[in-house]
């Protein structure tokens, strides 16, 4: 008999097997090898902890039934090059877990010779899910912190617009009153001239009655009294000054226009002329003259001092520095100080109000539905280039506030109107827009008034309609929801 070969050798293999599997089984990277044939030959304790399939499923699953849809042309292409004994150092794909989780992995793939025959590919395999997560998340913070900081930059862009706007029109008054002040000081020293004339060449008191009268008559204010014919009102300036002249004034072409506006006559004249002694006439015209102008600039300082008070109330009304943040309020208020504001803007603009005053108050929240106004009207005044026409229609319609701002503009483009509520969404040159007007607007509509905002176009006719909820009486502001489905509609 013959013994069989002394068991040493085969001990040894089997002790290595053992060894090689032992460290494959337990290895943290999930580990498989495949046939030529696609068929499973093993996989390790990772893999199928990993993917949850058992050995059963596998000896009946090929490696494509693993292959996410996505994946499967690249990983064909790839199985191929390694079937002709080509290793992928760095590969990615997705698998198809069990339970049917996509599962990203990142690895290697190596091919098994028998001969310089391929007859299997191994590979080698991160899960990489956590990785590519962390890695969204990461993207995510960036990108809203991107946001923010764009939402900060639009902010502080509309801020200087409108600070912008609202120095050229305080601007305007104030210089008025500058220079009606500075007119004020020059006339009165004139003007006292004119009294220490008239005193000293002896006026009498009949000669101060005519004096007296004609200021009376062009009391309280020229403008309601003095000509608005053009024509007649050059015909008596030149009689003004023809007299004045006759009588030997200085600066008649100076004095009679001024004299003409403020509705004083030739006749007017005459009375003077008759009733104080030629000596005392300079002194008299010049009183009378000055007065005028003294009349005038008080009247222009008042006018500029009510609109800058008017601009100072809007201003205060259009950023509520003066209100609680939660509030009923009349929806016209903030439409009207958004208009002040936006008066810059507007300037070519025929803005038409149709506003249903008896719409009751709005619940607002702070002062941001201004905001709403303002980047609807602003819009507008862009797409008509500043000049054209601006509607804004007011109603109440089953227990809510409908506010329509429509404007005349060129319109949105059917394929842009789905997008204008999106972030970032502009058709403006760089600089010139970031797109978050509507995103702000819609934002503050339907996040913090429980409204919608909506908008149809077609060229030269845009409608932004714009619903909150009327306030009920009595009502603490809980009263309303904001709505679930909060899709931003067009
Ligand atoms: N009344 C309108 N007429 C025509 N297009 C409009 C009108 N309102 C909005 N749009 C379009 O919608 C886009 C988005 O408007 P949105 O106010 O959000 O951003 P923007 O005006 O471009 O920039 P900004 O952030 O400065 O407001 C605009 O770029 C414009 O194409
Ligand atoms: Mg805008």
């Amino acid at each position: 008999m013959i013994e069989a070969n002394p068991p040493t050798v085969d001990l040894r293999l089997v002790e290595s097997e053992q060894r090689y599997q032992a460290v494959i089984e337990n290895a943290s990277d999930m580990i498989q090898s495949v046939r030529a044939d696609g068929t499973f030959e093993f996989v390790n304790r990772a893999w199928r902890t990993t993917l949850g399939y058992t050995d059963q499923d596998l000896a009946r699953m090929t490696v494509w039934d693993i292959i996410h849809a996505d994946s499967m042309g690249h990983c064909q292409i790839e199985f191929m090059r390694v079937m002709r004994g080509e290793p992928i150092d760095s590969f990615t794909t997705k698998f198809v877990a069990k339970d049917g989780r996509t599962v990203p992995i990142e690895g290697s793939v190596t091919s098994r010779f028998l001969g310089d025959k391929v007859v299997a590919t191994h590979g080698f395999f991160r899960d990489i899910t956590e990785r590519l997560r962390a890695r969204e998340l990461e993207e995510r913070a960036a990108l809203l912190e991107r946001e923010e900081r764009a939402r900060y930059l639009e902010k502080m862009a509309a801020l200087g617009k409108l600070s912008a706007g609202l120095a050229h029109e305080l601007n305007n008054p104030a210089a008025a009153v500058q220079r009606a002040n500075a007119g004020l000081r020059e006339s009165l020293q004139r003007r006292d001239a004119a009294m220490r004339s008239l005193a000293n060449a002896g006026c009498s008191f009949t000669g101060w009655q005519a004096i007296e009268a004609i200021l009376g008559r062009v009391q309280p204010a020229r403008s309601d009294v003095h000509e608005t014919d053009p024509i007649a009102l050059g015909e008596t300036e030149a009689g003004i000054e023809s007299v004045l002249e006759d009588q030997g004034i200085e600066r008649a072409w100076e004095l009679a226009p001024a004299m003409a506006e403020a509705g004083i006559t030739t006749g007017d004249l005459a009375a003077v002329v008759a009733s104080v002694p030629a000596a005392t006439l300079p002194g008299a015209i010049g009183w009378i003259s000055e007065t005028l102008v003294v009349r005038e600039s008080t009247e222009i300082i008042a006018q500029s001092s009510r609109r800058i008070a008017d601009l100072v109330q809007a201003i205060k009304g259009y950023s509520h520095m003066d209100r609680a943040t939660e509030h009923d309020a009349d929806i016209h208020e903030g439409l009207e100080n958004t208009l002040i504001i936006l008066a810059h803007r507007l300037r070519n603009v025929d803005v038409q109000r149709q506003y249903d005053r008896t719409l009751p108050p709005i619940r607002l929240y702070g002062n941001t539905l201004n905001q709403v106004w303002t980047n609807i009207i602003d819009n507008a005044s862009d797409a008509m280039d500043g000049s054209g026409r601006i509607a804004i229609r007011t109603w109440a319609e089953d227990g809510r506030a409908i506010v329509e701002i429509e404007d005349n503009g060129r319109g949105i483009p059917a394929d842009a109107l789905p997008c204008i509520f999106e972030p970032f969404f502009t058709t403006k040159p760089q600089g010139q827009g970031t797109g978050l007007g509507l995103d702000t607007a819609w934002r503050i509509v339907t996040e913090e008034h429980a409204g919608t905002i909506a908008a149809t176009s077609e060229p030269g006719r845009t409608v932004f309609r714009v619903e909150l909820p009327i306030t009920q009486p009595g009502s603490e502001g809980a009263a309303t929801e904001i709505p679930t489905a909060n899709e931003r509609t067009h």
